[in-house]
């Protein structure tokens, strides 16, 4: 069953075209990640399917009603954290998290506890006094606190540390398995392919991928710095190398993940002295991948 439609979807800001015939469709239970730098229009996106901001041209249905006209309704079971939090400075966080769940109807007193000791939150203090992570806590434990069909969460790990954002994926977990959907924004890659099942990449207000993470598997290829002892030879055509370079028994590239074994068995043959491989960033990738127009390489 369709939980979120999005059909062509246009966004104009003035003479400015900031979404361009957007497409979206969220099947219920799927966690769906929406990925793509800063200025993309995932925000903007966000807020026209919260009918926060009107559609220029374009669908947007929420639960089988229109985004726009039913906001209220479709609001009593759509969950959401911001992309900028700000919160009410005078309230405590408690007090905002009570708010936010008893909007939505649904509160489970244990469940808002457990997420506050999860979340490592102090919920006594001021709003003001929050730091940014904590306003961002706050933010997400009101989201996740609420019995909702649907969570709208616009890069909700922004401002965590390392350890809340495992805290996160837990939680993201727990929702899954209990049947919810999850729409979840963010830069992040490795969370997106931690977390979801299938992706659109957003970029200039044009959607430019949608698939699972198997479809869009080649888009992933680590960044390797490997150095050994004695000259390498023969490496710049191994399969799953792209963007060789070399410098002083120092070699650079992208890997594909698939051919690891077969890549460093043949450097390991110049005796590896050191071997870095690291996930590609969300940026790195458009660089590499969309510089010329926005069309992907087949290779
Ligand atoms: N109210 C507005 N008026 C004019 N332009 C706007 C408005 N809101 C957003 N924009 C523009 O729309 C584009 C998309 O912004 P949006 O906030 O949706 O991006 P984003 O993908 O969420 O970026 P980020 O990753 O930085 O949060 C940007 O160029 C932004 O300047
Ligand atoms: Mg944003």
């Amino acid at each position: 069953m369709s939980i979120m439609k999005v059909e062509n979807l246009t966004k104009k800001f003035g003479k400015f075209t900031v979404l361009d015939q957007i497409n979206i469709e969220l099947e219920q239970g799927e966690v769906f990640g929406f990925i793509g730098p800063n200025g993309a229009g995932k925000t903007t996106t966000i807020r026209s399917i919260l009918g926060i901001l009107k559609a220029t041209e374009g669908q947007i249905s929420v639960f089988g009603q229109d985004a726009w006209k039913d906001a209220v309704e479709i609001h009593k079971r759509v969950a959401f954290v911001p992309g900028d939090v700000s919160l009410w400075p005078n309230l405590t966080g408690g007090e905002v998290i009570d708010l936010f769940v008893k909007l939505r109807g649904n509160s489970s007193e244990s469940k808002r506890e457990m997420l506050i000791k999860r979340f490592d939150l102090d919920p006594s203090k001021k709003c003001r006094a929050y730091s940014k992570g904590n306003r961002q806590k706050v933010a997400l434990v009101a989201a996740l606190a609420s019995d909702a069909d649907l969570y709208v969460l616009d890069e909700p790990t922004s401002g965590l540390d390392p350890l809340m954002e495992t805290v996160f994926q837990t939680s993201i977990q727990e929702l899954k398995a209990a049947g919810k959907t999850i729409f979840l924004s963010s830069h992040i890659l490795s969370e997106v392919e931690k977390l979801c099942d299938r992706v659109a990449i957003i970029r200039e207000g044009k959607i430019i991928e949608t698939g699972s993470l198997k479809e869009l598997r080649h888009l992933m290829r680590n960044q390797v710095v490997i150095e050994t002892a004695k000259s390498v030879t023969d490496a710049r055509a191994l399969k799953g190398v792209y963007d060789y370079s070399e410098n002083n028994l120092v070699y650079s590239f992208q890997m594909d993940p698939k051919e690891l074994s077969t890549i460093a068995n043949h450097f390991n043959k110049f005796d590896i002295v050191n071997f870095e491989s690291v996930p590609p960033t969300l940026e790195a990738l458009f660089m590499h991948h969309y510089t010329n127009g926005g069309g992907v390489e087949n290779d």
